[in-house]
């Protein structure tokens, strides 16, 4: 399976924070926004990820993250030439993704909680077997995003994006997981009226013909979409306070990398020696020499 991450976009919303600085390079308390989505993918044990940026951000985003070694997978970059739509990722990444399943995550969303690994592997497994999946979150503003729609029935009738009344309260996040052939369906979206090629549109497609699965994100599963300064800071707020009490890291892809089992201690030592000034270097440190347990019984 191969894994795309969508990092481009103008950020308006957060100028003048993005007037020069890509979105997905600002900072999320200790860590730049795209290690969150990264850790996301190496989670769902995914290990060949394409970045897809703007022009001018694309090369910014390679200097941070360059060619995966540190996470024990292969990275790959390119431009999109103008925000054409979240859609567009497959459009652009056809030969990329190739006859394989691909998953999508958006450069901004922060996903986090116990289970998620085993809900991103699940999902793997079903584009396997020929189906879309799609994560949904309760929210309090439903008309910001894309919302699932149910029928009389609760059968998942489709999505709709940023209706102004929405029929349900959960978001579809910015996580898709696809089955071989997303590439062929993008490329016969036609544009919306505000000029993308729409995520939703496309989704909609496995809806109609009954090849999507919705999972709902309940209670206990944290995800913020970084889009805003409010949501930026909430995310920093919120990263920086489960850290201090876990003292365990959210976003961190060479912790997920090594327990995905991707690289081994001599990596993490390399990366812990190069960033042992600053806290984040001492978390991987820590990290080679403690004993962390699955969790679960232990027999
Ligand atoms: O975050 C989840 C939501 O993301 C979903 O609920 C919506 O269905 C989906 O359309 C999307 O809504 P947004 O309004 O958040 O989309 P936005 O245009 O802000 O794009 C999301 C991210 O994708 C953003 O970080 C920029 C990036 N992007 C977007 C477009 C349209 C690109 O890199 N290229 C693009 O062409």
């Amino acid at each position: 399976m191969k894994g795309i991450i969508l990092a481009g976009g103008s950020g308006t919303r957060l100028y003048p924070l993005t007037l020069v600085s890509s979105k997905q390079l600002l900072p999320v308390y200790d860590k730049p926004l795209i290690y969150y989505p990264l850790t996301t993918l190496i989670s769902a044990g995914i290990k060949d990820i394409l970045v897809i940026s703007t022009p001018q951000d694309t090369p910014r985003i390679e200097s941070l993250l360059g060619d995966g070694r540190n996470y024990g997978v292969k990275l790959q970059y390119l431009a999109q030439p103008a925000p054409e739509g979240i859609a567009q990722a497959f459009i652009l990444g056809q030969s990329f993704i190739g006859d394989d399943e691909v998953a999508l995550i958006l450069g901004d969303n922060l996903f986090y909680g116990g289970g998620l690994r085993s809900q991103l592997k699940e999902a793997a497994k079903e584009a396997r077997e020929g189906k879309a999946t799609f994560f949904a979150y309760f929210v309090k503003d439903p008309e910001r995003f894309g919302t699932i729609a149910i029928d009389e029935q609760g059968q998942l009738s489709g999505i709709r994006e940023k209706d102004p009344h929405p029929s349900t309260s959960y978001a579809v996040t910015g996580l898709y997981f696809y089955p071989s052939g997303v590439s062929a369906k993008a490329k016969g979206l036609k544009k919306s009226p505000r000029g993308e090629y729409e995520i939703s549109d496309l989704n909609n497609l496995y809806i109609e013909k009954k090849q999507a699965v919705v999972r709902v994100l309940g209670r206990g599963y944290t995800w913020l979409d970084c889009g805003t300064p409010d949501s930026l800071k909430e995310a920093a707020d919120f990263v920086h306070s489960v850290q201090s009490h876990e003292g365990l890291y959210i976003g961190c892809p060479e912790e997920a990398a090594y327990r995905e089992g991707y690289i081994g201690k001599d990596i993490l030592i390399e990366r812990a020696e190069a960033l042992s000034h600053c806290a984040y270097g001492r978390y991987l440190k820590a990290l080679t020499e403690a004993t962390y347990l699955q969790e679960g019984r232990i027999v």
